[in-house]
């Protein structure tokens, strides 16, 4: 909602934004200060229905204090936020689209996400993406702005576009060309659906930052990985899903989520992400995708314990079935889910005991727009 005055001072804009969830992860850097990627990556952006990260950003002419607030907390400016502040600025003075008084303007920041930040859901993604939308528009900055939005966080530059999302390492020392670019728009593939499986863990997981700086300098499978292995994975994911050729997008996503995690636990001292309940999660998946004789749901886990399940909207109350059944799941976030079913031939994939209590809720969402300005935003 942009409430422009003559002088261009006193604006107020609004602005949501997606997490998205890769499919062929990003993991290890070749410039950690510009935030350059070893390798591409894609990604779905998930609808903002259900998750999403909401910045305002007000100017206050005669300051130039800036204050940032999450989730009704005061927080500090880190020197990644200072620093997406700091080219949003540069970019609209370079692009002669604000005055030097409007950038030198302080700004009241404030966030909040419509999701748990202790779920461990991407977060940092959703709200990189929103703070640089907002800025966007307050400073009316033309063109992609991922490559600014990436020096916040690498994965969040994917969150700029809706739909499903490559982000291309580019061949730049000065990472201009390190940009994020839409494949194919959210309408491309309706029946695709992503249930999200908020697993109970208590552990203190390493940052993604962290984590992947110590297996760049220490694992050797990440070499054939990010040369090797990745290339030829982002033409074959592209093309399956250009086709909507689900056991395939399905395969190249679980090879690709497993591929990650090895190369966590190759590196020295290794990270685990996962836990006994996302290998759970994920045997249940191997274990229906083979009763179904096809693969019917996959799995995806980024940096934490949390699973991503892709599935097609016909199998959701299946799927749902299986996890009440397997987990005792009662509480199903995001879009309601009708007449939950568990055929007789399945029920043997929840042979043994039930596991209660390890997984918090599921929230099931779908594949959705990029960051973008609130037109109307009357909500509180
Ligand atoms: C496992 O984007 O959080 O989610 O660039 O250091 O901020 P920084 O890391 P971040 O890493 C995300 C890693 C991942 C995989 C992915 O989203 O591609």
């Amino acid at each position: 909602l942009i409430d422009e005055t003559s002088s261009g001072l006193g604006r107020v804009v609004t602005c949501v934004a997606p997490v998205n969830i890769a499919v062929v992860k990003y993991w290890g850097k070749t410039n950690e200060d510009l935030i350059i990627p070893l390798n591409d990556s894609i990604s779905l952006t998930l609808s903002t229905e259900h998750l999403r990260a909401r910045t305002t950003i007000k100017t206050i002419p005669q300051s130039n204090d800036i204050t940032f607030e999450l989730n009704g907390v005061t927080e500090k400016l880190t020197k990644r936020l200072s620093r997406a502040i700091q080219l949003c600025r540069e970019e609209a003075v370079r692009q002669n689209t604000a005055t030097q008084e409007v950038v030198s303007a302080g700004l009241t920041i404030i966030s909040d996400n419509n999701f748990p930040t202790a779920a461990g859901l991407a977060s940092s993604a959703a709200g990189f993406a929103c703070l640089v939308c907002a800025l966007q528009h307050l400073y009316g900055i033309q063109g992609d702005v991922s490559a600014i939005v990436r020096q916040g966080s690498g994965s969040a530059c994917r969150s700029v576009f809706g739909g499903f999302v490559r982000w291309a390492k580019g061949h730049r020392e000065d990472g201009n060309d390190s940009i994020a670019r839409q494949l194919f728009p959210a309408s491309h593939w309706p029946e695709l659906r992503v249930l999200i499986v908020v697993v109970s863990d208590h552990k203190k997981e390493t940052s993604s930052t962290k984590g992947m700086q110590t297996t760049v300098e220490t694992s050797d499978l990440l070499k054939f990985r990010t040369e090797v292995v990745v290339p030829k994975r982002c033409e074959d994911m592209e093309r399956a899903i250009e086709k909507r050729d689900f056991p395939s997008f399905a395969e190249l996503t679980m090879r690709d989520s497993n591929q990650f995690h090895a190369t966590c636990l190759d590196t020295y001292p290794p990270i685990f992400y996962l836990n006994s309940t996302s290998q759970e999660i994920l045997m249940l998946c191997h274990d229906y995708n083979q009763k179904k004789g096809a693969a019917t749901v996959a799995y995806s886990f980024d940096a934490g314990a949390n699973a991503f399940l892709f599935t097609l909207n016909k199998s959701v109350p299946e799927i749902c079935g299986l996890l009440q059944a397997r987990f005792g799941v009662t509480d199903f976030k995001g879009d309601p889910v009708s007449d939950f079913c568990l055929h007789e031939e399945h029920g043997s994939s929840i042979s043994g005991s039930k596991t209660k209590d390890v997984v918090k809720y599921v929230i099931v969402t779908k594949v959705g727009e990029g960051a973008h300005l609130v037109e109307n935003d009357t909500s509180s």
